[in-house]
């Protein structure tokens, strides 16, 4: 069994018109008054312990939400071409173009752009797929790295709401998909992408269930080919912008119990997946507990799982993401949320 780690650290785009910059200045200053002063101190705190050098240039994406870059992941199950022609006459390109990825499928389509801005999230309508979804490109890098192929049996452990578990169905049409989500109103939400997005004949390769996953190994042992574990998380960036005081004290009050249940999940995951298997471990967060600390317990607890050196998707991944110095490739660092455009 292989246990796959991945964690990317993205970095904000240089401005260098004076006019840009004031204007960016000005917003920016509307939103540094939403950041949570009490993270933003624990984070500095802890995260300059933990990242040193590294951790000044992460600080300056995440308190910048202006510089952080949204994806369009096309829908390959309801493609509009007149869309994909919009995105580019908007100045948007697809994501990893030219790039030599692995294993990089032309049925995913994903585009991005220099410009800050989102763009608008389309409606539910009973019947009818949407044509996009809206995500940090970032979080298509555990995707990739899990390597979906045609005929495999997966587990997505975490998935609402639901973005990992449309982009794995862009790139391969497996044997089976089971999406698991254990808090109930975000398992709605969870069918509800899914509703939004796979059309019924896919479906049918398709299983939900709102189980914890830390007991999906005991119920599904040597199941599955693939095991994605995009896991629950001090997710920084919305931890940063907490509106509720109240609710951002207990959140890090309660921060050190994370990384016991990411180990219980990724031990389950590890219950889960077949001899010869592979596992993806991601989080949404720079805490050192809950990456290289939960992956060396691991490593250290199975003597079943190696880890895989993931450097090739990070060198194809380079000219449009980058990476904390230091870092074994096996363990790199997501930050979800920017693109560092070149
Ligand atoms: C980072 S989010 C997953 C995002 C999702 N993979 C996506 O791409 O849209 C982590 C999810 O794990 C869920 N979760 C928390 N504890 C869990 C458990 N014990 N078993 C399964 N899911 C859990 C959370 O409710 C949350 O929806």
């Amino acid at each position: 069994m292989w246990t796959r780690g991945n964690n990317l650290k993205q970095l904000a785009p240089h401005r260098t018109s004076r006019g840009t910059r004031r204007q960016e200045l000005s917003r920016m200053g509307k939103l540094q008054k939403q950041i949570c002063r009490f993270i933003l101190d624990h984070f500095d705190q802890n995260y300059a312990k933990d990242l040193g050098e590294t951790w000044i240039t992460a600080r300056e994406v995440l308190t910048s939400p202006l510089s952080w870059r949204y994806g369009i992941l096309l829908n390959k199950f309801n493609f509009a071409y007149e869309l994909e022609t919009r995105l580019q006459s908007d100045g948007f390109h697809p994501l990893f173009q030219g790039t030599p990825l692995p294993s990089l499928p032309g049925s995913l389509k994903c585009y991005i752009r220099k410009a800050p801005g989102r763009f608008p999230a389309q409606k539910h309508h009973f019947g009818r797929l949407k044509q996009y979804y809206l995500l940090n490109a970032a979080s298509l890098l555990p995707v990739y790295a899990l390597e979906a192929r045609d005929g495999d049996t997966i587990l997505d452990m975490c998935a609402a709401p639901g973005g990992k578990s449309v982009a794995l169905l862009q790139i391969a049409s497996p044997a089976h998909l089971h999406c698991n989500e254990y808090d109930n109103l975000r398992y709605r939400w969870l069918k509800q992408t899914l509703d939004s997005f796979i059309p019924p004949h896919v479906m049918d390769s398709v299983t939900t269930t709102d189980l914890d996953g830390r007991k999906i190994g005991h119920l599904q042992p040597e199941m599955f080919d693939k095991v994605l574990v995009d896991a629950p998380c001090s997710n920084d960036r919305s931890w940063l912008f907490s509106s509720d005081p109240q609710q951002a004290a207990l959140r890090i009050a309660e921060r050190k119990d994370l990384p016991v249940v990411q180990i219980q999940l990724l031990s389950s995951a590890i219950e889960a997946l077949r001899p010869g298997g592979s596992l993806v471990y991601s989080t949404c967060t720079l805490s050192r507990a809950e990456n290289c600390d939960v992956i060396a317990e691991l490593l250290s607890t199975f003597n079943s799982i190696l880890p895989v050196d993931l450097s090739e998707i990070a060198s194809a991944v380079s000219r449009e993401f980058s990476f904390a110095a230091g870092v074994r490739w096996t363990e790199y660092f997501m930050l979800d949320m920017a693109v560092k455009m070149v």
